[in-house]
C-alpha cells in the first residue's frame, strides 16, 4: 500500500447515499452526502422501499461526484469500500452492486466493511489529529437511529477486535428520540430539535424510570420512557400546539430555535428536557458500568446520537473516569468517509471481499 493509496467508499445502509475518496492518512479528497430526509420526513421514519428507489436514483451522481471533486479515475484507487450490513437489506444492495460493478471494471479489490466499525473509525481519523492518542482497550458506544451498542475494543495484531457489552433490547435511542418529537409534532429525525430544546425545560419534572435490566445489567430499553412520554401527550389536550409546530414545519422546513420556542410551552419543554435527561443518565450510567467492569481507559462515542450536546458535555466533565472521544459533528452521522477509513486496515492485508459479497442486514461486529 503507497503512502497516498486512495479508497472510494459507499455506504447506502439506510437513507444517506454517500462516497466519498480518503487517502491512507485519513485526509478525506470529498464526502458527498445525498439525503433522503424531505422525503421520510413525510412518513415520520425511513420508509425501506423508497430508500431503495432513491438509492438507485442517486448512486450514479454521487460517486461520480465525489471522484470529481477528489480530482480522481477509478484506476487512482487502491481499492473501492462499500457497507455490506447492518442496515436495510435493500439499500445495502444498491452499494454493494454498484461498487461490484466498479471493482471489476476498474480492476481494483472490493472490501465490504461493517457499518458500525465505520462509525468507530470516524473517531479514531480525527483522534489521529490530536496531539494525544485513544488509549486502548477502550468502550466504543455507537448511539444512532438503528443502533444502540456498546463494544470492548482492543487493540489485536490485525487491528481492532470488539467484544459486545450491551445493546439495545428495544429501540435504538436515535428511534425513541424520533418517536416521541414524531409524537409531539416536532417532525422527523427528532433528535436534534429535542435537544435544543430540552436546554430551556426542566429535566426532573418528570419522573421516567431508568429500567433494571434482568440477565444483562448493561443492555438499554428505551420503549419505557418513550412510551410513557407518549402517554402523557395522550393524556393531555395538546391537539393545538401540536397543530402549530406542525404548520410552522410545513411554512419554514427547518424552523429555529426561537421559531420553536413560541409555540412550545413549558410544560412541553419540562417534558423533553425529563426525557433527555432521563436518556443521557441511563447511557452514563451504563458506560460507567462497563468501564468498572472491563477497566477500559477510554470511551469513543459515534453515531447520530453522539451530535448531542447533553451527552457530549456529561462525557466531557472532569468527572467522568476516562477520556471521551467523539467525531467531528459532519462525521457523527452516516457518511463513507468512516467506510473509506475503516477498509484501509483491511487493504494492508489484503483482506478483500469476493464478488458473492451480499447484503448482511444484521451483519454483527463482534467476534463470533
Ligand atoms: O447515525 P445516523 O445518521 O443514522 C443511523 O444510522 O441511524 O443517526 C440518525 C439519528 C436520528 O435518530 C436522529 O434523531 C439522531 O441520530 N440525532 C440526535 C441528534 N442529532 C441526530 N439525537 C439526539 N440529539 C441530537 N443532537
Ligand atoms: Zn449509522
Amino acid at each position: 500500500m503507497t503512502l497516498d493509496a486512495r479508497i472510494l467508499g459507499i455506504e447506502t445502509s439506510c437513507d444517506e447515499t454517500a462516497a466519498a475518496v480518503v487517502d491512507s492518512r485519513g485526509a478525506a479528497h470529498a464526502s458527498v452526502i445525498s439525503s433522503q430526509l424531505d422525503i421520510h420526513s413525510l412518513y415520520g421514519g425511513v420508509v425501506p422501499e423508497l430508500a431503495s428507489r432513491e438509492h438507485l436514483r442517486n448512486i450514479v451522481p454521487v460517486v461520480r461526484q465525489a471522484l470529481q471533486e477528489a480530482d480522481c479515475a477509478y484506476r487512482d484507487l487502491a481499492a473501492v469500500a462499500v457497507t455490506a450490513g447492518p442496515g436495510l437489506a435493500g439499500a445495502l444492495l444498491v452499494g454493494i452492486t454498484y461498487a461490484k460493478g466498479i471493482s471489476f471494471a476498474a480492476g481494483i479489490p472490493l472490501i465490504g466493511v461493517n457499518h458500525l466499525e465505520g462509525h468507530i473509525h470516524a473517531v479514531l481519523l480525527d483522534a489521529s489529529r490530536e496531539p494525544q492518542e485513544i488509549e486502548f482497550p477502550a468502550l466504543a458506544l455507537i448511539v444512532s437511529g438503528g443502533h444502540t451498542h456498546l463494544y470492548l475494543a482492543e487493540r489485536g495484531e490485525d487491528g481492532l477486535r470488539y467484544h459486545l457489552l450491551a445493546r439495545t433490547r428495544d429501540d435504538a435511542i436515535g428511534e425513541a428520540y424520533d418517536k416521541v418529537a414524531v409524537t409531539l409534532g416536532f417532525g422527523y429525525p427528532g433528535g436534534p430539535v429535542i435537544d435544543k430544546l430540552a436546554a430551556y425545560g426542566a429535566p426532573a419534572k418528570e419522573p421516567f424510570t431508568i429500567p433494571s435490566m434482568k440477565g444483562n445489567p448493561l443492555d438499554f430499553s428505551f420503549s419505557g420512557y418513550k412510551t410513557a412520554a407518549i402517554r402523557w401527550r395522550e393524556a393531555r389536550s395538546l391537539d393545538g400546539e401540536i397543530q402549530a409546530r406542525r404548520e410552522l414545519r410545513e411554512r419554514c422546513g427547518a424552523p429555529t430555535l426561537e421559531q420553536w420556542l413560541e409555540v412550545t410551552p413549558q410544560e412541553t419543554l419540562d417534558l423533553l428536557a425529563s426525557f433527555q435527561r432521563t436518556a443521557v443518565d441511563n447511557i452514563e450510567a451504563n458506560c460507567r458500568a462497563a468501564l468498572a467492569q472491563t477497566g477500559a481507559r477510554s470511551l469513543i462515542v459515534s453515531g447520530g446520537v453522539s451530535c448531542n450536546s447533553a451527552l457530549r458535555a456529561r462525557f466531557r466533565d472532569p468527572r467522568f473516569p476516562v477520556p471521551a472521544w467523539f467525531p467531528e459533528p459532519h462525521l457523527s452521522t452516516d457518511n463513507a468517509v468512516m467506510i473509506a477509513a475503516a477498509a484501509f486496515p483491511r487493504l494492508a492485508r489484503k483482506e478483500f471481499s469476493g464478488y458473492s459479497l451480499n447484503p448482511q442486514p444484521g451483519m454483527r461486529l463482534e467476534a463470533e
